[in-house]
C-alpha cells in the first residue's frame, strides 16, 4: 500500500489501527452465531456484558460467586456491582481447577464458580462442570483471553459444560469497545435493551488506544488494551491506583452495546487467521527462549482452537526484570499486577506470587521478524545481569 494510500485510508496513518470506513456506515449486525437454547448479551466490554447479565438474572437464596483470586479487578467489580458477594480462592494451577478446594468453599449460597481460560490457553473443566450441575451452581467460564476463532461459539463442544461463557474484542482486535455474555435460555435471564453507546467516548478510547499504541509500544498494536507496558518501577499503591482506572466499572456505561466501529472491526476481520498468526509467533518466540536458563514457562503448547492473548513466563531470580526487558524493548506486559482490595492484605500467597512473577509477551497477529529478533538479545542481556 502506497502512503497515500495508507493516509487516505487510516485514521492513524503511521499506526494503520483502523480504517476511516469502520467508523461510519451500518454494521451488519452479525451476532455469535448460537444454536437453540442459548442467548447473547452485549457490552461495552466484558465487564458490562458480564454486569448486565448479572442484574437480568433472576435472584434466589444464592448470593455469593466463587472467584479465582489471580484475577483482573474488571471481573470483581461487575459481581459486586450486580449486588453478589465474592469469595476468592487461592487456585494452585492456571490449566485446571482445584476441585477439593471449590468442594471445600460451596455452599447453598454459592451461586456461581468462575474459570478462567488465562492467556487463552483452555484449561479443562470437565471435573468441575459435573460437580457444578450436582450442586445447582452455575458455571461461569471466562474466554476473556481468548477471542474464539470463528465458529468457537457455534462448536458444540465449546460451550456444553458451561451456563455463561464471557468474551471480551478488546484484546485481540484494535476495537475500541466490546464484550458480549452468552448464557444458557434455561436461566431466564431478562436483560433491557442495551443503547448506542455515545460517540465521544468511543472516540476517546480509539485515541486512548491509539496514543498508547505509538507511544508506549515499540512492538505494534492489535491488543486493545489491558497491556499496560510501563517503563519504571511503581509503588505497589500506584500499580493499584491505575488498575483501578482501568479495570473499574463506569456505571455510565452499564447500558450501552457493543458500538457500530467495534462491530464493524469484528465483523471484517479474519478470526482464524488472526488465532494462527498468533500460533506461529507463540512458536518464535518458544524457539528464541529455548535452552534458557532461568526462565519458566506455566504453558507449553499453543492450544489449536483458540485465539492467545500472550506467551506468559517468569524469572523468578531477577527483581524488577519487566522493566528492564521494557528498557531493552520488549513491550511485555502483566495481568492483575494489582490484584482486587477485597483480599485483604494476607492470605492467597499462590495468586500473589504470580501477580508480582508473571509476564507475558505479547504474540500479536502483526509481529514482524524485526520484532522477534529483538527478544533473544534483550533476554541473553537480563540473564548477564547487563540490564539495570
Ligand atoms: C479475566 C478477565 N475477565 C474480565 C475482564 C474484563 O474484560 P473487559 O476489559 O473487556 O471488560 C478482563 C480484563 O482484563 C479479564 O482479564
Amino acid at each position: 500500500m502506497s502512503p497515500s494510500q495508507v493516509r487516505e485510508r487510516f485514521l492513524f496513518p503511521r499506526e494503520p489501527l483502523l480504517h476511516w470506513g469502520d467508523l461510519a456506515g451500518r454494521a451488519r449486525g452479525r451476532a455469535p452465531k448460537l444454536g437453540e437454547g442459548w442467548d447473547v448479551t452485549l457490552g461495552h466490554s466484558a465487564r458490562y456484558a458480564l454486569y448486565r447479565m448479572l442484574q437480568g438474572l433472576p435472584r434466589t437464596g444464592r448470593d455469593e460467586v466463587l472467584v479465582p483470586a489471580f484475577v483482573c479487578i474488571a471481573l470483581v467489580e461487575p459481581i459486586l456491582a450486580a449486588g453478589y458477594k465474592v469469595r476468592f480462592f487461592d487456585n494452585p494451577s492456571l490449566t485446571g481447577t482445584d476441585l477439593e478446594l471449590i468442594r471445600s468453599l460451596a455452599s447453598d449460597r454459592t451461586l456461581a464458580v468462575v474459570a478462567v481460560h488465562y492467556f487463552g490457553y483452555r484449561q479443562d473443566t470437565a471435573g468441575l462442570a459435573g460437580f457444578c450441575r450436582d450442586r445447582e451452581i452455575l458455571l461461569i467460564e471466562n474466554f476473556t483471553h481468548s477471542l474464539p476463532v470463528q465458529d468457537f461459539v457455534a462448536h458444540p463442544d465449546r460451550l456444553e459444560r458451561c451456563d455463561v461463557a464471557l468474551f471480551s474484542l478488546k484484546k485481540m482486535l484494535p476495537a475500541p469497545d466490546g464484550g458480549f455474555v452468552v448464557h444458557r435460555r434455561s436461566l431466564h435471564v431478562s436483560v433491557p435493551r442495551e443503547a448506542p453507546p455515545r460517540r465521544m467516548p468511543i472516540l476517546q478510547e480509539l485515541y486512548r488506544s491509539a496514543e498508547r499504541t505509538m507511544q508506549a509500544r515499540r512492538w505494534r498494536s492489535s491488543n486493545g488494551e489491558a497491556a499496560n507496558p510501563v517503563q519504571v518501577p511503581q509503588a505497589d499503591s500506584v500499580a493499584a491506583e491505575i488498575a483501578a482506572s482501568m479495570h473499574g466499572l463506569d456505571l455510565d456505561r452499564a447500558g450501552w452495546g457493543v458500538s457500530s466501529a467495534s462491530r464493524r472491526i469484528w465483523e471484517s476481520a479474519d478470526l482464524d487467521s488472526i488465532a494462527a498468526s498468533r500460533r506461529r509467533n507463540f512458536g518464535l518466540i518458544r524457539e528464541a527462549l529455548r535452552g534458557m536458563p532461568e526462565i519458566e514457562f506455566p504453558f507449553r503448547e499453543a492450544p489449536s482452537d483458540s485465539c492467545l492473548w500472550g506467551v506468559p513466563f517468569l524469572v523468578r531470580s531477577i527483581p524488577d526484570y519487566d522493566y528492564k526487558l521494557r528498557s531493552a524493548g520488549l513491550p511485555l506486559f502483566t495481568f492483575a499486577r494489582a490484584l482486587h482490595p477485597g483480599l485483604g492484605r494476607d492470605g492467597f500467597p499462590i495468586a500473589r506470587a504470580w501477580a508480582a512473577q508473571l509476564k507475558i509477551l505479547p504474540v500479536h497477529q502483526d509481529l514482524t521478524p524485526d520484532d522477534i529478533a529483538t527478544i533473544k538479545p534483550a533476554f541473553e542481556a537480563l540473564l548477564a545481569r547487563r540490564l539495570g
